[in-house]
This record gives structure tokens, C-alpha cells and sequence, in this order.
């Protein structure tokens, strides 16, 4: 056995167990001359509620899609639960337990609230190839109930997405980015748009995520992000300027001068 192939297993073997959720080491995305990331190196733990936060155009989503392989870093290494993905494509990272959700609304307008959490839970089944079903998977409809109700979405979920408020919508998308059991979820923006109400109400959903499920939440407002994340990383033109528990970030004045200083809705 060659050397590489001894030392791959050995770093495989080290690594059980005791891996982060994510690792990034040194990752940079170019798009021609301009820098959207710039030598990023971020770990979080298993379990572990992450807040990215920084202005626009900071690189927050950009960090998200190389995450998820919807794009490729230039140059760096992505490792997930120990295992280097930084070339896989998305599908891959999503077998491994990795899930998203958008910045864009990507739900089924036409279709009930159950009805979209149903499919998603179908297209990341085992079974999800077999698209025309003589009849619905009642293990299936039972886990998207649940998850219908995780969200906080029951007493609607028979309705139409298209007529749901746009609280309701983006609730109906974290359900969505549950399906099928994630180990590690990327929410990008979910508390945009949404109303003081509809905001506590976020924030008690994740809140109440089981605690083997770890995540990073993007976020523009300060209050979500301190009430959910254990840890909050500070992001500025494409770098990470500053990484602490919420209270640290919050009293931080360099924080707060960029921060409250501008660039951001
Ligand atoms: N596909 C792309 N092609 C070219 N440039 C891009 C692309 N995606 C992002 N960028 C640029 O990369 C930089 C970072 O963008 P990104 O969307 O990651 O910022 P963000 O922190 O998510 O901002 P926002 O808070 O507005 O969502 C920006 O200058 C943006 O214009
Ligand atoms: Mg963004």
C-alpha cells in the first residue's frame, strides 16, 4: 500500500469521532478579479448553532454555495464530519446529511403545505426515483406531518402555499430543509421580510431543533441571530474579521462600528 493511501485511512481513522460538523482551511472563491471569499477557515462542532454575520456583499451566501457545492472554492479545503467534500457535488454533500435553504423562495405555490413537505421528504427517500406512486408512503406522510408541525404550520397544512402570509412561507421552507433527518443545516436569511411576531416565532423553531442537529444561520438582524447562535462569526469584504460567543460580538466596538456603521438593509 502506498504511502498516501496508508496516511489517507490514518487521518480517516483520527478523525472518527472526534470531527467537526465543518471544517473549511484556507478557502478563497474568485469570480474573475473580484475576491467574493478570501482565505476562510471556520470550524464548527457537531450540534454546534453558528451565526455568520456581515454586510452586504460580505460573502455570507458565496461561503453557503461552496459549502453546498454549488460552487467549487477556488482554492481551499471543505471537510464535512471529518471527510474532505471540497470536490463533491452538491448531491453527494446532501447524502452525507448537508442541507440548505435559499435566499429565493423555492416552494411549489400550487400545492398544500403537507403536499411540499411530503415531496421533500420523497426526493430525499430512498425511493425517490420512483416518482408516480400508486399511493402515498405512510411512513413518509406521517415524518412530514411532524415536520409540518415543527414548524409551526399544522392548522394550515392542508392549504395552499400560494395564499400562506410570507412568515408562513418561510417557516414552510425550513421544513422543507429538514427533510430526511439533516445532521447540519445552512439557513440563509430566514428572519428577512418577516415581521417582529413572525421573528419570536423563528426563533422558537430553531430554538427547539433537536440538539444533534448543528447549523449556521446567516442573518442580518443581531437580535435573532445573538437569541439562537452559541457562537457568532463576523464576516467583511470576503474575510473573517471576528469570531466569539454572542455577548463578545455584541460588545465588541469594532463590531458595532461596522455593523451599526452601515452597508447592510
Ligand atoms: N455568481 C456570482 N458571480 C459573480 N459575482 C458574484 C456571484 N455571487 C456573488 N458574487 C459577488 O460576490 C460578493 C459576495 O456576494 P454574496 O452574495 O456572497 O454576499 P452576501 O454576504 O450573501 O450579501 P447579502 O447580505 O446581500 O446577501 C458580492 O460582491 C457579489 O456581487
Ligand atoms: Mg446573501
Amino acid at each position: 500500500m502506498s504511502a498516501v493511501a496508508t496516511r489517507s485511512i490514518a487521518e480517516r481513522l483520527s478523525s472518527a469521532g472526534t470531527a467537526n460538523a465543518l471544517e473549511l482551511r484556507g478557502v478563497t472563491k474568485l469570480f474573475g478579479a473580484l475576491a467574493a471569499l478570501t482565505d476562510i477557515s471556520l470550524s464548527v462542532s457537531p450540534g454546534e448553532r453558528r451565526a455568520v454575520l456581515g454586510s452586504n456583499g460580505a460573502g455570507k451566501t458565496t461561503l453557503f454555495n461552496c459549502i453546498t457545492g454549488d460552487f467549487l472554492p477556488t482554492s481551499g479545503t471543505i471537510r464535512l464530519f471529518g471527510e474532505d467534500v471540497t470536490r463533491f457535488p452538491a448531491h453527494e454533500r446532501i447524502r452525507r446529511g448537508l442541507r440548505r435553504t435559499y435566499q429565493i423562495s423555492q416552494l411549489f405555490p400550487g400545492l398544500s403545505v403537507l403536499d411540499n413537505v411530503y415531496l421533500a421528504c420523497c426526493g430525499v427517500s430512498r425511493s425517490r426515483f420512483s416518482f408516480i406512486r400508486p399511493r402515498r408512503d405512510d411512513a413518509l406522510l406521517a415524518t412530514a406531518e411532524q415536520l409540518t408541525e415543527a414548524v409551526h404550520l399544522r392548522d394550515v397544512r392542508d392549504i395552499k402555499v400560494a395564499v400562506l402570509s410570507y412568515g408562513q412561507q418561510r417557516q414552510l421552507e425550513i421544513a422543507l430543509a429538514l427533510a430526511g433527518a439533516p445532521r447540519f443545516v445552512l439557513f440563509d436569511e430566514p428572519a428577512a421580510g418577516l415581521s417582529p411576531t413572525e421573528r419570536r416565532e423563528l426563533v422558537e423553531i430553531l430554538t427547539n431543533l433537536p440538539g444533534h442537529m448543528g447549523f449556521i444561520i446567516i442573518e442580518h438582524d443581531m437580535d435573532v441571530a445573538l437569541r439562537v447562535a452559541e457562537r457568532v462569526t463576523m464576516m467583511h469584504n470576503g474575510r473573517i474579521f471576528k469570531e466569539g460567543l454572542p455577548e463578545e460580538i455584541e460588545a465588541d466596538p469594532e463590531v458595532q462600528a461596522l455593523y451599526l456603521g452601515g452597508g447592510h438593509a
